[in-house]
């Protein structure tokens, strides 16, 4: 007997770990008979795959929980249900609150029970379906359970290895929505490599919330660290650039630094957010490396790979962030010199430790005014490094098609948005680009014909 497909829609914010936890999800409901669709209207289950990182994600829920409880009501008065379900980091910091707050809600879960979906899928459904919420840590791994993978992830393609963090930075919510640090065990990670390559990837990148503290057990028994992986990985027909992120400087070893410059398909592009250059904030954020140690790795990654280019992430407006600190964060900038990066005004989490430093709070006009200097340096610096690329051939890797008709749109190894005038079955592949004009966030060119005969 065939069954129907059911409708899936899911809705995700926050990081990279989210997007491929939401494929993972899609994974797991179509052995149920779920389809992923791409609107909310009359479907069988809705998925908010949240993010807790920074302020008003909770009120961001709730207010698409506001809009989808329409779609629910409406398909429900026609006598079908609709599960309606919240998870990720929100799910996992703010369950009970939501389960309260939003009685039409189904289900909330928390991302270590993702394996667990089939069971709360089939306790949700039906009529007499029951509220679940599961915001546990399983001492069992979700990677031991989750089915292969069958969501195609285009010629770009995330692969999770490592998930929490041990790091505890005082601002920051991951340690709590994601628990403790957890590395895959190696051959896993490679099988999943090769069974994305064998998809179509050209790309793979890995992922985790603090990607360089990977130490997963080898297929030799030793534990391997991520410069092991990279180059086992690297070793795969077919694969072209690796990439990973994010990654913590403290975790940055030599080893990983001469995988730099030995690993070729290792793209020449790295995200090592520093949040700050005072060493004094450094420290109230319990970060465990200083400007000097942050430097000297940028330095030593520039020996090892030169045509190396950064981005980082920084908070503005740290409790206890003076104008002088915030001179030596423009200062650190400078010396660095970004290809892009993030930069967010401090917000207090609940639950962190640096949400009890109210008294060292930076006032919120002040943080704003330092937030756009800041953002006007590094939008210099971006557009700089834009510049520097014209008149270059970059390979791009063509994953989409562009906004406008006939156009492509790509990666360059340094992680640009390219768009080009081009066929589309162009999609897919890793393409030379003459590079002609630049702008503050992406490039623009042609497709280099080479003309064998002329030659
Ligand atoms: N694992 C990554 C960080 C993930 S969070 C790392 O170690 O760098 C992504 C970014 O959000 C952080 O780098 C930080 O810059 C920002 N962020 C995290 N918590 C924040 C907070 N409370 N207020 C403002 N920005 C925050
Ligand atoms: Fe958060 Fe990253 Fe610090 Fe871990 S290392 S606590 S994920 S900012
Ligand atoms: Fe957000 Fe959770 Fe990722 S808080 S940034 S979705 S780990």
């Amino acid at each position: 007997m065939t069954q129907a497909h059911k409708k899936l829609f899911i809705k995700t914010w926050g990081c990279q770990m989210n997007v491929y936890d939401s494929n993972r999800m899609s994974d797991i409901l179509f052995s149920l008979g779920y389809k992923t669709v791409d609107s909310p209207e009359d479907v069988d289950m809705i998925i908010l795959n949240t993010c807790h990182i920074r302020e008003k994600a909770t009120d961001k829920v709730f207010s698409e929980l506001g809009r989808l409880r329409v779609h629910k009501e409406a398909r429900e008065e026609k006598g079908n249900r609709m599960i309606i379900a919240v998870a990720g980091c929100v799910a996992q910091a703010e369950g009970n609150f939501i389960m309260e707050r939003a009685p039409f809600v189904d289900m909330v879960f928390g991302p270590q029970t993702y394996h667990e979906l089939p069971e709360m899928v089939l306790k949700a459904s039906g009529n007499k379906g029951k509220r679940i919420i599961n915001t546990e840590f399983p001492t069992i791994s979700k990677f031991d359970h989750l089915p292969d993978e069958h969501t195609i992830e285009g010629a770009s393609a995330y692969l999770s290895i490592q998930e929490g963090c041990d790091r505890f930075c005082t601002f920051c919510v991951v340690p709590y929505t994601r628990g403790a640090e957890y590395s895959r065990i190696s051959q896993e990670v490679i099988d999943e490599a090769h069974r994305l390559v064998e998809q179509g990837a050209l790309e793979i990148i890995l992922l985790g919330q603090n990607v360089n503290a990977y130490h997963g057990i080898g297929p030799d028994g030793s534990t391997w660290r991520l410069a092991d992986l990279i180059r086992k990985i690297s070793e795969i027909d077919g694969l072209k650039r690796i990439r990973y992120s994010t990654s913590h400087p403290r975790d940055m070893d030599d080893d990983l630094i001469a995988a730099h410059g030995e690993v070729k398909k290792l793209m020449p592009f790295l995200h090592l957010p520093v949040q700050s250059g005072s060493d004094k904030i450094l420290k109230a954020m319990n970060r465990k490396h200083n400007v000097d140690l942050y430097k000297e790795i940028i330095a030593k990654l520039r020996k090892s790979r030169p045509e190396i280019a950064f981005s980082s992430d920084f908070i503005i407006g740290f409790p206890g962030e003076t104008e002088q600190d915030f001179k030596d964060t423009m200062q650190l900038a400078r010396d660095v010199e970004y290809a892009s990066c993030y930069s967010f005004k401090y917000s207090a989490r609940p639950g962190t430790p640096a949400a009890n430093l109210q008294a060292a709070l930076v006032p919120d006009h002040i943080a704003s005014k330092r937030l756009s200097t800041f953002q006007n340096l590094i939008n210099k610096q971006q557009a700089q490094f834009n510049k520097s690329c014209e008149g270059k051939i970059l390979p791009i890797l063509f994953d989409r098609k562009g906004k406008k008709e006939g156009q492509l749109s790509g990666r360059s190894p340094y992680f640009q948005s390219v768009y080009v005038k081009g066929n589309e079955r162009l999609i897919g592949n890793i393409i030379d680009v003459k590079i002609t004009q630049s702008f503050d966030n992406s490039l623009t060119g042609d497709i280099v014909i080479y003309d064998n005969e002329a030659a």
